[in-house]
């Protein structure tokens, strides 16, 4: 029988759906104990706490309270409590066998950086994404957590020869799927039953669906004042959805951009939304305009037209396969994007392989039969 003590990290907001599914499929191990640990970089209600009820995930069995600062303090304050978590489970006689990441945010770097220099292993979930951009903070994340776990499991080929090209060995890897996609299966029947759409006045297929939150795009009135001026135009032709991100309210009120969003009467601005609110708005939109990593994925699966605002992205078969277009902070490049979905000319796209709702047994399999070994 498998014997694993196992401590499953999640810290913001796009770790919760993919960490989900894995806690259930790790129940049917007898043997495999998992033990929930939240860093607490995110804390707001809708950015955090509503997701445990919406996605039937428990609350953390440990929590960290790191909160918001700059990278290094963030990162810091990670590292240094959840090393103190570990030696406290060691000294009490029950230490952690192995530690589960999943994505690319501060807490999954920092918390792999404090297990592996305990000589706890690591297993990294979406491992050998690269946008090959090191200006994102999020590609670092990526490098390092990659380069020091030592189970990768990956959601897309691409993924896989990352990972060889850094010199990573076979049996490190596996392609295993994606698991966010399992909680967008699991969730999509109640999300479109509820009365998301009916509550906003909206009608499905006739308005389009806008996130915007990464530092590059929002950071100065330079970079986000342009795209906003995109989308103040299209809404009046296509109501347009936008729950904004904090860090993005912060920006448009600092650049002084209120006003005219305000003022644009086909703009419906939104708090940061739920889970299942999101999802039935994402999956009966005309069109995504996002600089979301999750969400070039989830319009790939629903097939609905994703316009990237990045000028790379670490998940390229969405855009070879799937419905996204990168458009850069490029607002001609958006403004053509949207042209040619509004006169029906824009390409379509198909899911890729081992997105289809079970990554997480996978995952769980693999994970409880090394720790067998
Ligand atoms: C983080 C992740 C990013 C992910 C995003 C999803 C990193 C480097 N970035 O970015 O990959 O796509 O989460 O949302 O890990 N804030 C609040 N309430 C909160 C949390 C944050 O108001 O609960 C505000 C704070 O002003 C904070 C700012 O948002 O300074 C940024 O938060 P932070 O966690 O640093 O990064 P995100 O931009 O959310």
């Amino acid at each position: 029988m498998t014997n694993l003590r196992l401590a499953c990290i999640v810290g913001a907001r796009p770790n919760f759906m993919k960490m989900a599914p894995l806690l259930k499929a790790f129940e049917a191990y007898e043997g495999v104990e998992t033990v929930l640990v939240h860093t607490g970089q995110h804390y707001d209600k809708n950015l955090s706490d509503v997701f445990f009820d919406e996605l039937d995930m428990r609350r953390p069995d440990i929590t960290l309270e790191v909160g918001s600062g700059k990278h290094g303090q963030q990162t810091a304050r990670v590292i240094e409590r959840f090393e103190e978590v570990l030696e406290n489970a060691a000294d009490e006689g029950k230490p952690f066998d192995r530690v589960l990441v999943v994505g690319d945010v501060n807490s999954t770097m920092a918390t792999t950086i404090a297990a592996v220099k305990l000589g706890i292993p690591v297993a990294h979930v979406e491992a050998g994404l690269r946008s090959f951009d090191r200006t994102m903070p999020e590609e670092i994340n990526r490098i390092l957590t990659d380069a020091i776990a030592d189970m990768l499991l990956v959601s897309d080929p691409a993924g896989m020869d990352n990972l060889r090209d850094e010199g990573h060995a076979e049996n490190e890897m596996v392609l295993v799927g994606n698991v966010m996609i399992d909680t967008l299966k699991r969730l999509l029947p109640k999300a479109r039953r509820g009365d998301t759409l009916e509550r906003l006045g909206l009608q499905g297929d006739c308005y389009g669906l806008v996130t915007l939150h990464r530092p590059a795009n929002v950071d100065t009135a330079e970079s986000l004042g342009p795209l906003l001026d995109v989308l103040i135009a299209t809404s009046e032709k296509l109501p347009l959805v936008f729950p904004i991100h904090p860090r993005t309210k912060q920006r448009i009120e600092r650049f002084g951009f209120s006003e005219k969003l305000d003022a644009a009467k086909g703009l419906l601005q939104l708090g940061p939304a739920g889970y299942l609110d999101f999802l039935a708005l994402s999956s009966q939109s005309k069109v995504i305009v996002t600089d979301s990593g999750g969400l070039q994925e989830e319009s790939t699966v629903l097939g609905i037209p994703c316009l990237t605002a990045r000028p790379n992205t670490e998940r390229p078969i969405t855009v070879t396969e799937g419905t996204s277009t990168l458009v850069g902070n490029n607002a001609d490049m958006l403004r053509s994007g949207l042209a040619a979905v509004l006169d029906g000319t824009y390409k379509t796209g198909k899911c890729p392989k081992l997105w289809d709702g079970h990554a997480a047994e996978r995952i769980a399999k693999v994970v409880a039969e090394r720790a067998e070994k």
